[in-house]
């Protein structure tokens, strides 16, 4: 039996980056430090440091996953499977508007997609993709915690609620 399952293929795929590692000015690693040692096991600070990171790069860039997988002493796999879990990670350059359309449930009955449709139309985008100029990204999350005002978007970190189509263009028109 214990032979039967130490032949079984490991579910994860690691994953391998370039070489170059991401440095920072010793503000941003005093800063790191700081998150660091508020934690007793080091691997915990992952979140608080990967924001970081993201904030100094664009997104995760592999110099960046580098960075946190020795800051954190993890596997490069480890640091990956927290940044492709969670939406407001990025692995790819992001737009400096990140909308992010809630399709859950209270959200989809109160009609999501037609929000998330009249985005990509205003936009010229599809859910996943960036404008040229680099201005918005449109993406589709999970529930946001506010379902008592769907339908809702998030744009990077401040909530839209009760959104028409109208509502839409006024909060797009409204951004720098
Ligand atoms: S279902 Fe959209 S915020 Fe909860």
């Amino acid at each position: 039996m214990f032979d039967q399952l130490t032949q079984i293929e490991p579910l994860y795929q690691p994953v391998t980056m370039p070489d170059e590692t991401a440095e920072f000015s010793p503000d941003v690693e005093a800063e790191i430090d700081r998150h660091i040692a508020k934690y007793p096991v080091i691997r915990s600070a992952i979140l608080p440091l990967m924001f970081i990171v993201q904030r100094e790069r664009g997104y995760l860039d592999p110099p960046g996953v580098n960075y946190l997988a020795k800051r954190l002493k993890l596997r490069i796999t480890d640091v990956w499977e927290v940044a492709t879990f969670y939406s407001m990670m990025h692995t790819k350059p992001i737009g400096r508007y990140h909308l992010q359309v809630c399709k859950t449930l209270s959200c989809k009955l109160l009609g999501s997609e037609k929000i998330t449709e009249h985005c990509s139309k205003k936009l010229g985008i599809g859910v996943g993709e960036t404008t040229p100029d680099g201005k918005f990204s449109l993406s589709e999350v999970e529930c946001l915690g506010s379902c008592g005002t769907a339908p809702m978007f998030q744009i990077n970190f401040d909530y839209y609620e009760n959104l028409t189509p109208e509502k839409v263009d006024q909060i797009l028109e409204s951004l720098p």
